[in-house]
């Protein structure tokens, strides 16, 4: 997550100081549904509390411990949720998945209602507008403090774009808008940092790919989940970029699936700057001077992501 946010800054020609993050003020993170595909709660609490970071970990188990895990919290990740299996589509978890982020989400609005929210639940393009929804029944949304986790598929773009080109990891900054289930998922390989020469085919190539990552992991594990080790590198690169904006660091960008005026759709995701007060600015550049086939994928992709957006909000306003 480091090595990332470092890349980041190169690019701006900012200065890259290789020190860990330091903060200046102390943060709580909440994850919930923390046991994903890895041990009971207290297992996964036990095995991170030996890490060597100036932090305390904590176990909550059950519904009955959910406000008590939230209080004072000024992030929350919320992975919590059933995971793919071969065959499946990110939607055919809409009907378990609604349910389950829409009561947690509320939890978040009565407990800590001023954190950031990472949702990581699938399907992301539905979850986050259902997520907003509920804030905004219990009055307390705040469109900068709400983030669809994409981060996932800019880690891999930019390992798919290295191998491909041969490139230093390090270097490499894809930025990927859109949302996040199939074609939804747009990479902009033009506006690849370095700026790499790519072949038509391989353009087609990698943007499949990329779109395709998750289902391929899905049917690596063969019915055992998704992707759960690529998904915690991400969110802990998400997670530490929203500590940093939140410690005052002013030039941290990430992709992110959030509430936005740059299309004609609602909710897109795209590179924002991240403050103390969460989303600071939309960055607008990365959608102009597309190629053909850009904006070609940008246009096919619409009807499907307004589709899923449109289904979580009327799931939310139905459970009114
Ligand atoms: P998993 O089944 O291994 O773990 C899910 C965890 O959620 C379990 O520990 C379960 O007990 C817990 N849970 C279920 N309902 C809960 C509730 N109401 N409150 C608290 N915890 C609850 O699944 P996983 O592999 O960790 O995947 C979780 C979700 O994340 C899935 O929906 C998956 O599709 C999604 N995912 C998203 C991305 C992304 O890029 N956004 C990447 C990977 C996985
Ligand atoms: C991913 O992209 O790996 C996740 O969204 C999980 C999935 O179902 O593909």
């Amino acid at each position: 997550a480091l090595r990332a946010s470092f890349a980041l800054k190169a690019h701006k020609g900012a200065t890259v100081v290789q020190t860990p993050f330091q903060p200046q003020a102390s943060y709580k993170v909440a994850v919930l549904g923390a046991a994903g595909g890895i041990a009971n709660v207290k297992g996964v609490a036990a095995d991170l509390s030996h890490c060597n970071t100036p932090s305390q970990v904590l176990d909550f188990t059950g519904a009955s411990e959910l406000a008590n895990s939230l209080k004072g919290v000024d992030v929350v990740v919320i992975p919590a949720g059933v995971p793919r299996k071969p065959g499946m589509t990110r939607d055919d978890l809409f009907n378990i998945n609604a349910g389950i982020v829409k009561n947690l989400v509320e939890a978040v609005a009565d407990n800590c209602p001023e954190a950031f929210i990472h949702i990581i639940s699938n399907p992301v393009n539905s979850t986050v507008p259902i997520a907003a929804e509920v804030l905004k029944k219990k009055g307390v949304y705040n469109p900068k403090k709400l983030f669809g986790v994409t981060t996932l598929d800019v880690v891999r773009a930019n390992t798919f774009v290295a191998q491909k080109k041969n490139l230093k990891l390090i270097d490499v900054d894809v930025p990927v808008v859109g949302g996040h289930a199939g074609i939804t998922i747009l990479p902009l390989l033009s506006k690849t940092k370095p700026s790499v020469s790519l072949t038509d085919e391989e353009i087609e190539k990698l943007t499949v790919r990329i779109q395709n990552a998750g289902t391929e992991v899905v049917e690596a594990k063969a019915g055992a989940g998704s992707a759960t080790l690529s998904m915690a590198y991400a969110a802990a690169r998400f997670v530490e970029s929203s500590l940093r904006a939140l410690d005052g660091d002013g030039d941290v960008y990430e992709c992110s699936y959030v509430e936005s005026d740059l299309t004609e759709l609602p909710f897109f995701a795209s590179r924002v700057k991240l403050g103390r007060k969460g989303v600071e600015a939309l960055i607008p550049s990365d959608l102009q001077g597309l190629t053909e086939y850009e904006l070609k994928a940008l246009e096919a992709l619409k009807p499907e992501l307004k589709a899923s957006i449109e289904k979580g909000i009327a799931f939310a306003n139905k459970q009114a």
